[in-house]
C-alpha cells in the first residue's frame, strides 16, 4: 500500500526518539496501519546540530512552512513547542487537509480552541496524547472511554521535573538546585525550567484534562496556579516527620450543580499512606473519579524522550488509520464554555 507521508516539526528529545522509534518499528507499525510510514521530511531551528538520532541531511530543512505545506505530507507531528510558529504550522497542516499530532501542551491549553476549529473546517484530526502525562494513556480515556459517564474530579501530579525535585529532596535531602540540575540533565525538563517549578507547565496540563474530563474549554490563564520554588529543605524535613510528603499537585473539579468547574495547582501535604504518596522521581499519577467507574487510576513514566515518544507514536498509528478509513477522531471544536471559577474553588 501507498506510503503514508510523516513531516516532523522539531528534532529536540522527543523528536529524535520518534524517528528513531519509527525506524526501529517500521515493521510492526506497517502492519499495524495497514501502509508503511515514511518521514517525508524534519524542520529544524538551526541545520548541523548533533542529533540523539542520524537524519538523511536530504530530509532536514529549516523551512517548516514549506514542509507542512507539501501536497505529498499526509500526517504533520509538531514537537517543537510553545505558540509560535507552533499554532500557524498546525492551522495550516489541518487547514490543507493534514492530519496533526502534536505534544505541545501549552498551545493545547492557551489556544486549543483555534486548533480544534481548524480541525473541524479543515475536516482533519487533531491527536495530542502525549501532551499531558507522556506515556500514559489518559487523554484518550477520558475523551473516549469515559464519554459515556459523569467525571466529577481529576486529582494528579503531572509534571515529573518537580516530582523528582521534590522526590530527590525528600529522600536524600538534596537541595532544590541540585535536584532541578539532575532533573535537568535526565531530560526530563522543559527548554525553560521555570515552566515546570512555577507550574506553569502543570498548569496547561490541568486545563487540558478538565477541557477533556469535563467537556468543556478551560485556558491554562483561568486555572488557579502556584509552585514550588519558595519550598524549602526544611518544609520537606517538617512534612517528613510528620508523616507527610509534599507533592505538585494538579486539581480538577466540577461544582455539585455541574454548572462550573475550579482547576487549581499547588504543592500540598499529602499524608504518606497516600498512594499519591508513593509516586517517586519523575513519574507520573492522575486519580479520575467518575459517577458511575468510580475511582480509576493512571500511573506511569510523563515525561522523557522515549515514554513521550511512545505516545506521539500511538497518535501517529490512530490518525494513520483515521486517514486509511476515511474517518477522523471526536470533534472538539463543539465543547461547552462553562465558568471556571475564581481561584479554583471547589
Ligand atoms: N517538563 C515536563 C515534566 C515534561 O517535567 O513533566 C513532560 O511534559
Amino acid at each position: 500500500d501507498k506510503p503514508l507521508k510523516v513531516a516532523l516539526l522539531g528534532c529536540g528529545v522527543v523528536g529524535s526518539q520518534v524517528v528513531k522509534l519509527m525506524r526501529e518499528q517500521a515493521g510492526d507499525l506497517a502492519a499495524r496501519i495497514g501502509a508503511p510510514l515514511e518521514l517525508a521530511g524534519v524542520a529544524v531551528r538551526k541545520l548541523g546540530r548533533k542529533r540523539d538520532v542520524e537524519i538523511d541531511p536530504a530530509l532536514v530543512t529549516t523551512d517548516a512552512e514549506g514542509l507542512v505545506a507539501r501536497d505529498d505530507v499526509d500526517i504533520v507531528v509538531e514537537v517543537i513547542g510553545g505558540i509560535e510558529p507552533a499554532r500557524s504550522l498546525i492551522v495550516s497542516a489541518l487547514s490543507g487537509g493534514k492530519s496533526v499530532v502534536t505534544a505541545n501542551k501549552a498551545l493545547l491549553a492557551e489556544d486549543g480552541a483555534t486548533l480544534f476549529e481548524a480541525a473541524r473546517q479543515g475536516n482533519g484530526d487533531l491527536y495530542y496524547e502525549a501532551s499531558v502525562a507522556g506515556a500514559i494513556p489518559l487523554l484518550r480515556p477520558l475523551r473516549e472511554s469515559l464519554a459515556g459517564d459523569h467525571v466529577k474530579r481529576v486529582l494528579g501530579i503531572v509534571n515529573g521535573t518537580t516530582n523528582y525535585i521534590l522526590d530527590k529532596m525528600d529522600s536524600t535531602g538534596a537541595s532544590f538546585t541540585d535536584a532541578l540540575e539532575e532533573a535537568q540533565s535526565l531530560g526530563y525538563a522543559e527548554a525553560d525550567p521555570t515552566a515546570d517549578v512555577e507550574g506553569f507547565d502543570a498548569a496547561a496540563k490541568a486545563a487540558i484534562l478538565a477541557s477533556l474530563a469535563f467537556h468543556s474549554r478551560v485556558t491554562a490563564a483561568e486555572v488557579h496556579r502556584e509552585g514550588i520554588t519558595e519550598i524549602t529543605a526544611t518544609d520537606v524535613a517538617s512534612a517528613k516527620a510528620m508523616g507527610y510528603v509534599i507533592k505538585l499537585l494538579a486539581i480538577c473539579a466540577k461544582s455539585d450543580d455541574g454548572r462550573s468547574i475550579g482547576v487549581r495547582v499547588h504543592p500540598a501535604m499529602i499524608p504518606r499512606t497516600h498512594p499519591l504518596a508513593g509516586v517517586r522521581e519523575a513519574y507520573n499519577a492522575v486519580f479520575v473519579e467518575a459517577e458511575s467507574a468510580g475511582q480509576l487510576m493512571f500511573y506511569g513514566k510523563g515525561a522523557g524522550g522515549a515514554p513521550t515518544a511512545s505516545a506521539v507514536l500511538g497518535d501517529i498509528v490512530a490518525v494513520a488509520r483515521n486517514r486509511r478509513a476515511g474517518t477522523r477522531g471526536p470533534d472538539e471544536s463543539t465543547y461547552a464554555d462553562l465558568p471556571v471559577h475564581e481561584m479554583g474553588a471547589t
